[in-house]
């Protein structure tokens, strides 16, 4: 079978050959002696046009009468239909029933709502939106490896079952071999954690970044691509509990260094998409978000804004709004205040840098000033944070004190320690939301609907 993305892209070819194509009935149409077939193969964004007619085709009454969603296999001569809605359309002479579709097939001409969408995730990649989010999806990831690759960044896989706790905020999901009928306890009548995971505690990943680190004192630069995990109890559009997770690492790099990959990673995704992707994106810019071609070709365009945390509290004290939250340095920025810095201030996404280092994670290196840290968000209109990232404390005296002071334990970090004692080097390194970016390119909202299988809290169906 020839796809219908080849026919689509190289039409000359076959125009006045006879083909053989498979896929699935998406609308149906017709006159006594005559039809007209909507096939979607999937390897294609648009259908291709199969014409019936009844002088040509020995089972035409049965083809004509099948219900959305059969499956069929289509020979017939491609011809060209200038002028026409669709460029080519395949006259048929010879079609195959594969499978019949049950005419209670839910997703029928009349649009269907997202939330209606995510009960039938079985089926909801055959429906135009979710056809054009996945294959999105399916080529960023291709560019976020094409653009590492072509660097010459080393990918480095984290595992997935880990004994730390990279981010130090205690959302993990725990992994054990106990046996939760009979959960052996401490003489103390404590749940006894040392048969966690045949006798040691471990947790789902949430960050692959203490390994890249490893890693990237080894080959200098590398990156990790993979599935990481948040145990938060949060019902947000942006918060799932299982996401994708682009953490690069480079040695001798600092954040400015940090900031300028993250630019670039960004731009070429959003180029690369654009331009492998045109009908997709079109898709997106009638039908999701009226503006996203402005604002992809905005970002592509344009440099990002660098502010310091400091400057932005001061900017959102003096902005006159009327905040929910109020601002206060040394709290986090919360949502509203992110979106009114990248959205009002600045219509552009923002690097927010130098956070207080007390509502940051232990290993960001410490500032002059005591008082913050090498950190930065990159923070984008209508999604919010998308990378979250920093220079990591590389000296190993400033890294013990912190770890101490935030009351971790010491042994546990033995390793990561010794790396600051054997040749330790500058390096920086970020985490870019793989949904997140899905999200902002393609300007669906829910974060739900921009993975084939969300996992958020009490949703593991399918
Ligand atoms: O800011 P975060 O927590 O940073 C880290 O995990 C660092 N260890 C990364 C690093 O420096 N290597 O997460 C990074 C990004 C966020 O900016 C956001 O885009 C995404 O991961 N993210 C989530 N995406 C979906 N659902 C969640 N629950 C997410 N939590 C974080
Ligand atoms: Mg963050």
């Amino acid at each position: 079978f020839i796809t219908v993305k080849e026919l689509y892209r190289n039409q000359e070819e076959y125009i006045g050959k006879t083909v053989k194509v498979a896929g699935w009935i998406r609308t149906s149409r017709g006159s006594k002696n005559f039809g007209f077939v909507e096939l979607n193969d999937g390897s294609f964004f648009k259908n291709m046009q199969i014409i019936l007619a009844d002088d040509k085709l020995d089972n035409f009454k049965e083809i004509s009468k099948l219900p959305i969603s059969s499956s069929i296999l289509v020979e017939g001569e491609v011809v060209s239909t200038e002028g026409a809605k669709q460029p080519i359309e395949i006259h048929a002479t010879n079609i195959v029933v594969e499978g019949e579709s049950d005419s209670s097939y839910p997703l029928q001409k009349k649009r269907h709502t997202l939330e209606y969408l995510r009960t039938i995730a079985h089926l909801r990649p055959r429906s135009n939106t979710f056809s054009a989010v996945f294959r999105v999806r399916s080529l960023a990831a291709y560019a976020i490896h094409k653009f590492f690759q072509e660097r010459n960044f080393v990918y480095a896989h984290s595992p997935i079952i880990t004994g730390s706790d990279c981010e130090g905020a205690g959302e993990m999901f725990r992994l054990t071999t106990m046996d939760l009928n009979n959960i052996p306890k401490t003489e103390e009548g404590n749940i006894d954690y040392s048969k966690d995971f045949f006798g040691k505690e471990a947790n789902l990943t949430v960050s692959g970044q203490l390994n890249a680190e490893i890693m990237a004192l080894a080959f200098r630069n590398v990156y990790t691509f993979g599935p990481t995990f948040r145990a938060e109890n949060s019902f947000t559009q942006r918060h799932a509990s299982e996401f994708w997770m682009i953490e690069p690492e480079i040695a001798f790099g600092d954040l400015e260094d940090d900031m300028e990959l993250a630019e670039d990673l960004i731009k070429y995704i959003i180029n690369y998409v654009m331009e492998n992707a045109p009908e997709e994106m079109e898709f997106f810019n009638s039908f999701i978000d009226k503006g996203l071609f402005d604002r992809l070709n905005n970002v592509v365009n344009s440099e990002f804004k660098r502010i310091t945390y400091t400057e932005a509290v001061e900017l959102l004290q003096n902005s006159g709004h009327e905040f929910e939250y109020p601002v206060n340095w040394g709290d986090d920025l919360q949502t509203e205040h992110e979106r009114y810095i990248t959205e009002q201030v600045f219509n552009a996404p923002v690097f927010v840098t130098d956070y207080p280092k007390d509502i940051k994670a232990f290993y960001m290196r410490m500032n002059e000033d005591g008082k913050t840290v090498r950190a930065m968000d990159l923070l984008v209109p209508g999604v919010g944070e998308i990378v979250g990232g920093s220079q990591r404390e590389e000296r190993e005296d400033v890294l013990l004190e912190r770890i101490k002071e935030l009351g971790l334990n010491e042994e546990d970090y033995w390793w990561y320690l010794e790396l600051r004692k054997f040749g330790t080097a500058t390096h920086s390194g970020f985490g870019l939301g793989f949904e997140r970016i899905i999200m902002y390119m393609t300007g669906m909202s829910n974060i739900r609907d921009v993975i084939p299988f969300p996992r958020t809290p009490r949703n593991a169906e399918f």
